[in-house]
Order: C-alpha cells, then sequence, then structure tokens
C-alpha cells in the first residue's frame, strides 16, 4: 500500500494474478438507440465520451449471474477447484440484494465452501481495492488463494431520461484467480485513496436508510429518477484526471520504476478524454493504454479486471509485462495497482 515514499520492503510472498475471466450479456445498447430515447446524438456520444454501444443485462440476469460466469472461467484457467478458494472479494455498488452480500450469493451458488467473503462498495475502484485487500492477505502469509470479482448492473441504477448518465454506462463482470507466490512478481505496490467532502458529486439521493424508497414512494413516488445515479459531470472529470494520474505516480514511485517500465496501462473506461489526459500527463504512449470503451460503455467495478481479461486474451499482457491499472468513481474514491505479469 501507498506509503507516500519508495518501498524497498520486499515481502516473502506476492500475489500473482494467474487467471483472468469476464462476462458481458449479449443485449447490445447503441448510440443509435439512445438518439430514441433522449436528446442526444451518435457524434455527440462518440466524441465526448469514445462510447458506441453498451450491454445490457437483461430483467432475468443479475449481477451475481454475470459474475458466476467470470468467476467459472478464471477458475477453469487457473486449474482451481471451487474449494480451493480461501477469499471471495466482489468490487459492485449494484448487489442482488441488500442483504445477503453478492459474494456470499455467488459463495453459494458456485459451491466455494472453504471461502471467506466481502464485497466492496467502492464503485468503479472497487475491483483494484478488492486486489490491494487480496494482496495485503497473501504478503502476510495468511492465504493462498482468492478471486476477486468486479461486477455491475448500472442498468439498474441508470435513469434513461437523463442524457447526461445514461449514455455512459453498462452492465458486465470481471474475475481474476489471484495467487501466492515467492517469485519477485505479482502486485508490486497499490495506492487506495478517498474523498468524502466529494460524495454527492456522484451518488444516488434515494434508497439508503436516510431517504428510504418506501418513504419516497409515500411522499409522491419517485419522478425524477432520485433512485438512481445522477452526476456532475464535469466536475468528477476534473477530479478523475488529476487524481488517476497522481494515484498511477505513486505506484510507480513505489515501484521503484519510471512510466517508461510501463508495458501496458488499463485504466478504468470511464470516458476516452479522462484516459486520454491521463495517459498523456503519464507520457504513456498511446500504443501502450488498453481502451475497449467504444464497447462496453462505463461499467464501473467490472471495468478494469474486463479490460484486463480481453487485454489477457488478445495478447496485449505478456509474462514479464509491467501492467498499470487506474480507476476513479463515486465516494469519490481513486485507486492504482502496478503489477508484474
Ligand atoms: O466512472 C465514474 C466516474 N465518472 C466519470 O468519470 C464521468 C466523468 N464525466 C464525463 O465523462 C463527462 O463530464 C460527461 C460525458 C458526463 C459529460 O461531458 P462534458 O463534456 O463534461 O459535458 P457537460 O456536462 O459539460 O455538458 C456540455 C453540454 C451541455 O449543454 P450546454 O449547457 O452547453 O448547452 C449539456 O447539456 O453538453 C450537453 N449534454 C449533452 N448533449 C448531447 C450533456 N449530455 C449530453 C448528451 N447529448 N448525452
Amino acid at each position: 500500500m501507498d506509503n507516500g515514499k519508495q518501498n524497498n520492503f520486499r515481502p516473502r510472498y506476492r500475489a500473482r494474478i494467474k487467471a483472468t475471466g469476464s462476462f458481458t450479456p449479449p443485449d447490445v445498447l447503441t448510440n443509435a438507440d439512445l438518439e430514441r430515447m433522449v436528446d442526444t446524438s451518435d457524434e455527440w456520444i462518440t466524441t465526448r465520451t469514445g462510447i458506441k454501444e453498451r450491454r445490457i443485462a437483461s430483467k432475468e440476469m443479475s449481477g451475481v449471474d454475470m459474475s458466476v460466469k467470470a468467476v467459472e472461467i478464471a477458475l477453469s484457467d487457473a486449474g482451481w477447484a471451487p474449494e480451493d478458494v480461501q477469499l471471495l472479494i466482489v468490487g459492485t455498488v449494484t448487489p442482488d440484494y441488500r442483504l445477503p452480500s453478492n459474494s456470499c450469493v455467488i459463495q453459494e451458488r458456485m459451491g466455494l465452501v472453504n471461502a471467506g467473503t466481502m464485497d466492496i462498495a467502492a464503485a468503479c475502484a472497487g475491483f483494484i481495492h478488492g486486489l490491494a485487500i487480496a494482496s495485503a492477505f497473501i504478503e502476510s502469509g495468511q492465504l493462498e488463494r482468492i478471486v476477486v470479482v468486479g461486477v455491475e448492473k448500472l442498468s439498474s441504477i441508470t435513469n434513461y431520461k437523463d442524457r447526461g448518465t445514461c449514455i455512459l454506462f453498462g452492465d458486465g463482470a470481471g474475475a481474476t484467480a489471484v495467487e501466492r507466490t515467492e517469485e519477485d512478481r505479482g502486485v508490486l505496490a497499490s495506492f487506495l485513496k478517498s474523498d468524502g467532502r466529494l460524495g454527492k458529486l456522484l451518488w444516488i439521493p434515494v434508497g439508503g436508510t436516510v431517504a428510504p424508497y418506501q418513504e419516497a414512494m409515500r411522499n409522491g413516488g419517485i419522478n425524477n429518477g432520485e433512485d438512481c445515479l445522477a452526476m456532475n459531470g464535469s466536475e468528477v472529470f476534473k477530479h478523475a484526471v488529476r487524481q488517476m494520474g497522481d494515484a498511477a505516480l505513486n505506484v510507480i514511485k513505489q515501484a521503484n520504476m519510471t512510466t517508461e517500465d510501463i508495458n501496458l496501462v488499463v485504466p478504468h473506461q470511464a470516458n476516452i478524454r479522462i484516459i486520454e489526459a491521463v495517459t498523456k500527463r503519464l507520457g504513456v504512449p498511446d500504443d501502450r493504454v488498453f481502451i475497449n470503451i467504444e464497447k462496453y460503455g462505463n461499467t464501473s467495478s467490472a471495468s478494469v479486471p474486463l479490460a484486463l481479461d480481453e487485454a489477457r486474451r488478445s495478447g496485449r499482457i505478456k509474462d514479464g509485462d509491467n501492467v498499470l491499472m487506474i480507476a476513479f468513481g463515486g465516494g469519490l474514491t481513486w485507486a492504482a495497482a502496478l503489477v508484474n505479469w
């Protein structure tokens, strides 16, 4: 974790990402579809965000359903049986139920009988938070095999009457199998940070205990999507560019590297202009940045592990590569991890 200084501590164990998996639902929502729903255009969405289409889960398909498919692929690739998993960490802000947690439901569905479980509500930075926690458990020698998932059904909390947000979000899941190694590879550095003072720049006003859903319904109903994501886009944009850049530099410094040592940046896919601004500041050329935002939009917690899985399967990540992950989202939260693959 971040200590603000160069990290010369070399732990006996490191957390290595042994395998990845992902799943996106088959139904596609295109910019042309959105043109028929709100006052927008393919041209505006493409130039302002880089998004062309996103995947939307059917009413019957839940976040757990998507996670199970992603985890099955990761476990099979890792050669792990369900009972091998010692901890399941799930980043999500769109759980199937308020209780039990997604991680408990996934555990039951997949027979992860030996696993402890936890959900992380760090929005788009949720997966990297999970990876940092997994890494800490492994470095401390307590655990050997951990599954980290990022999953969202953002369509369930998107206001499809608000053109400022509905063009952005999509559904999906990504999973990683994280294993203990004694080699000097894996998660070399991580960084987690939040600023709760800025929480209402990106939030859901109704549905928690302060403004319960039932109370809002009694007081005249939910007429303006108050139970959906509300965002001050331009403010979030500014913070994202600054904090993602700082987080990246932090982990690069912790690992005693420079940006030239980074083989691939796998950023949170929120907006192509944010990615370009951050990587330009870091001095990383475009061919070392992985982008799939055009196909999926912003999938919050699922964004980084989904991109990681696609990058690995398409040969963009090779053994020994230094992979930099960075994310930023509601909370506000942000995080980075530097992994030697
Ligand atoms: O993953 C969590 C973190 N989230 C993010 O990182 C998202 C960060 N924010 C963004 O990506 C961008 O702020 C947006 C894509 C949401 C918006 O882009 P922007 O360049 O910041 O636009 P804006 O909100 O400043 O709006 C500019 C104009 C406004 O019109 P006026 O007031 O100038 O006449 C908006 O009403 O664009 C208008 N606008 C749209 N026009 C067509 C906003 N949304 C749309 C739309 N289609 N969908």
